[in-house]
């Protein structure tokens, strides 16, 4: 099989030309420069929110180019751990270590949850990139975190967590996904509680930073803390998602039943993080270092100011008969009505709202008959 060199941020990697599949020699995709984009950034800011020397451990390198991009784009990183379990990528991890002269790393050839059962309570930041699911590995992250570190966690299972297939996430996660409008949220903060859940057991709290999603994976970004408090708190913040099929109406609850006003029963999702998915202090600071992603964080900061229900404007106009209305519009039709509102990184027609579904379709039903109320 030929190898080429691709460059992508500071790094020159050598690939395996493949065809995106887990049969290839060592999987390489190029679509998830935006995920290597992103962590590169996060790990700026966590770099300067700690006083500690770096360590950090790319579990699942595939080529490396994740460790090396932190590596080279990240000042003062003290170590890095660049591991895979596939012996033909860790011969071209160990290639492309010297080809782009990083001097303070290793290339293992283990599977990540030995290497990081290894490394009990110190490493500062754990990049898991798997092949679908990162259930499996997040005990062992969880135990080799340190306190004051972070993780970075990919999902590609986005069938299980969107409802698609809720046995197989209730068998992974533990937990009730959801086919509705809002589903990959539902999914991001199903992985989000599972990953609160995980890390109390070794007494450390999980606190969401940055979550988002895209089409063909979520990504999640915390902070951790070794403190039964902390992880208590966080403990507090998993419940459940409470969806009315009949209205479209839903709320957090911490039961997983419940009547909806319109006299339906309500369907559920979780267990699940309930609380906000983005910390507007974080974001500012990922903008003031990385001026690049600057479009993205800026959905991002104005979406951590609402921490409320997402809605799909497409499905409450065919629920309820009524013409689409542009996002903006409804935005700043809901602004003027003084409840808080944006717009969302889970996609271009999704809002974010404390306004209550009545005065969501009102709002859109006035857009049509100005003047009516
Ligand atoms: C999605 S790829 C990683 C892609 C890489 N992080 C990047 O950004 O290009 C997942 C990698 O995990 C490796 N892998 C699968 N199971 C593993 C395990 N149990 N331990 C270590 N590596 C594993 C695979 O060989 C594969 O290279
Ligand atoms: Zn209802």
């Amino acid at each position: 099989m030929q190898t080429k060199i691709i460059h992508e941020g500071a790094a020159k990697v050598y690939i395996y030309e493949g065809k995106l599949t887990k049969k290839d020699p060592v999987f390489f995709n190029p679509d998830m420069k935006f995920n290597r984009d992103i962590s590169v950034a996060c790990l700026k800011v966590f770099k300067k929110m700690t006083p500690e020397k770096m360590i950090i451990c790319d579990s699942l390198s595939g080529c490396g180019i994740r460790g090396i991009r932190y590596s080279l784009e990240v000042p003062k990183i003290e170590f890095a751990v660049l591991n895979d379990l596939n012996p033909t990528a860790f011969g071209i991890i160990k290639k492309n270590l010297s080809y782009n002269k990083v001097k303070n790393a290793a290339a293992e050839n283990m599977d990540a949850n030995v290497l990081l059962s290894m490394h009990k309570n110190k490493l500062n930041f754990i990049d898991i990139d798997p092949f679908g699911s990162p259930a499996m590995f997040l005990d062992c992250a969880g135990r080799a975190v340190r306190h004051g570190g972070f993780l970075g966690i990919t999902a590609t299972d986005l069938g299980p967590l969107a409802g698609t297939y809720p046995g197989t996430c209730l068998r992974r996660y533990g937990a009730k996904s959801l086919k509705t409008d809002i589903m990959h949220e539902t999914g991001v903060r199903i992985l989000v509680g599972y990953i609160i859940r995980t890390l109390s057991k070794y007494d450390k709290g999980f606190m969401p930073l940055l979550c988002f999603s895209s089409r063909h994976y979520h990504r999640i970004f915390g902070a951790v803390r070794r403190s039964r408090s902390c992880a208590d708190k966080a403990v507090a913040k998993v419940g459940y998602l409470l969806y009315c099929r009949k209205c479209g109406m839903r709320q957090f609850s911490f039961s997983n039943k419940g009547i909806c006003a319109c006299g339906a029963e309500f369907d559920y999702a979780g267990p699940l993080y309930t609380g906000n998915l983005f910390d507007r202090d974080f974001a500012d600071k990922i903008e003031q270092t990385n001026p690049k992603v600057e479009k993205f964080i800026g959905i991002i900061k104005e979406e951590s100011m609402v921490d409320a229900m997402l809605y799909d404007i497409h499905e409450i106009c065919s629920r309820n008969k009524l013409d689409t209305v542009k996002r903006d519009y409804l935005v700043n039709c809901l602004r003027k009505r003084s409840y808080k509102a944006s717009g969302s990184v889970f996609g271009g027609f999704k809002i974010r709202t404390d306004a209550p579904i009545n005065i969501i379709i009102e709002s859109i039903r006035n857009h049509e008959n100005p003047g009516q109320t």
